[in-house]
């Protein structure tokens, strides 16, 4: 048995909606899929407005725009997440600020905010890390008493709430990915979710590399040009024919995942109760979507070692972001001093297992037992 990290879904139906768009674009009846796509997001997950995105790094870069981020602004993200989290306002000259995530958990700590904030904030971008929410109540509270705006990196969290509302639809606004390592996928893809109407109108010129091309097409305009900044931010139409196919089965990709995931928690608590390992701890506000399972050991070593156990043993385990105040782009360019004792922990020591819509429980019971007998239970 060789179990990868990960292993892209396909429904079933991805060919013939693909092949559907090819054929039928033309047809005065086609309704396109990113319209199909927007809508059934919308409807399911209860979102005030989205557009579709070529991923969700695009997704973070349309906000970075429309926030109209430029030198001299900061924007407070965690240093324990991806490089496009920082990438979208740093090329718009923001002074990235680090904060450090919880020790509780790898998100972002609410309440070290308040002593990042100057004069010069101008917004804060918390990461539902693995589809578990960030404290967004007390995030908001210091957003507002700053007047901040806030961008939900919710890469990972489709289908995950704060309490009862859906991560992404709390901020000003929020960004989805369908990366194909993420639950619902199309390959590469993402969306910006819009709570903020004032937001609308320039996020369509902005979408549609700085036209108002979507005046032509409502017949506003006899011709477009040239209005705002923007570039090639949109989802094709092939990829939006993709993840419809995945979104039609997001339920029981939801129920599948969770099952593998409590699986996981279930047979691995016992390490957590003799002080081994750390599991996911959920906060009691957060409902995730199962998107990853991990653990964090006691030390660098711990987790390197379990992992070449678990290779050894045909099983691919991964470590996950490497903080950005810990990278060689920030240390070479920016700062040789990171002061995230918890974001470094996390870099040090978390350890990703398997975690995929078609793995079997026996492919879980098989990686729990190898864990558990590495540590000799
Ligand atoms: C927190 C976070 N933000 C943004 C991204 C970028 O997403 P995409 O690959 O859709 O551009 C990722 C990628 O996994 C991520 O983990």
């Amino acid at each position: 048995m060789k179990i990868p990290f990960n292993l892209p879904y396909v429904s079933g139906k991805e060919n013939k909606y693909i092949s559907d768009a090819v054929n039928h674009s033309s047809n005065p009846e086609y309704e396109s899929y990113n319209n199909k796509c927007k809508k059934f997001i919308k409807e399911r997950w209860n979102y005030k407005d989205l557009f579709m995105t070529s991923s969700c790094t695009a997704a973070l870069e349309v906000c970075a725009l429309i926030l109209d981020i430029k030198k001299g602004d900061e924007v407070i993200i965690p240093s324990y997440t991806f490089p496009s989290t920082a990438n979208a306002f740093i090329r718009q000259g923001a002074k990235i600020v680090f904060a450090d995530s919880r020790s509780d958990y790898p998100g972002i700590d609410e309440k070290k905010l308040g002593s990042l904030i100057t004069k010069r904030t101008k917004a804060i971008v918390p990461v539902h890390y693995a589809g578990i929410a960030c404290d967004m109540n007390e995030i908001m509270k210091v957003a507002e008493k700053h007047n901040l705006y806030v961008v939900e990196d919710a890469a990972s969290a489709i289908d995950s709430k704060y309490v009862t509302k859906q991560l992404g639809s709390i901020g000003h606004l929020g960004c989805l990915s369908f990366h194909q390592t993420k639950n619902l996928h199309c390959l590469e893809g993402g969306a910006i979710i819009l709570n903020d109407d004032s937001f609308l109108k320039r996020i369509k010129y902005i979408l549609e590399k700085g036209t108002n091309r979507n005046e032509l097409v409502s017949g506003l305009v006899e011709r477009y040009e040239w209005v705002d900044i923007g570039s090639s931010y949109m989802m094709t139409e092939l990829h939006a024919a993709f993840l419809y196919a995945q979104l039609e089965k997001a339920e029981w990709i939801k129920k599948k995942r969770m099952s593998l995931w409590e699986e996981y928690y279930n047979s691995l608590l016992i390490l957590q109760g003799k002080g081994i390992l750390k599991l996911p701890n959920i906060p009691e506000y957060a409902y995730h979507n199962a998107h990853t399972f991990y653990l964090i050991l006691n030390s660098t070593d711990s987790k390197e070692s379990l992992r070449k156990f678990l290779s050894d043993n045909s099983i691919q385990a991964a470590v996950h972001y490497t903080s950005l105040d810990l990278s060689k782009f920030w240390k070479e360019n920016y700062s040789k001093i990171s002061k995230n004792p918890n974001s470094l922990r996390y870099n040090d020591c978390l350890l990703r297992l398997p975690l995929y819509n078609t793995m079997t429980k026996e492919e879980v019971s098989y990686i729990t037992s190898s864990v558990l007998n590495y540590f000799n239970f």
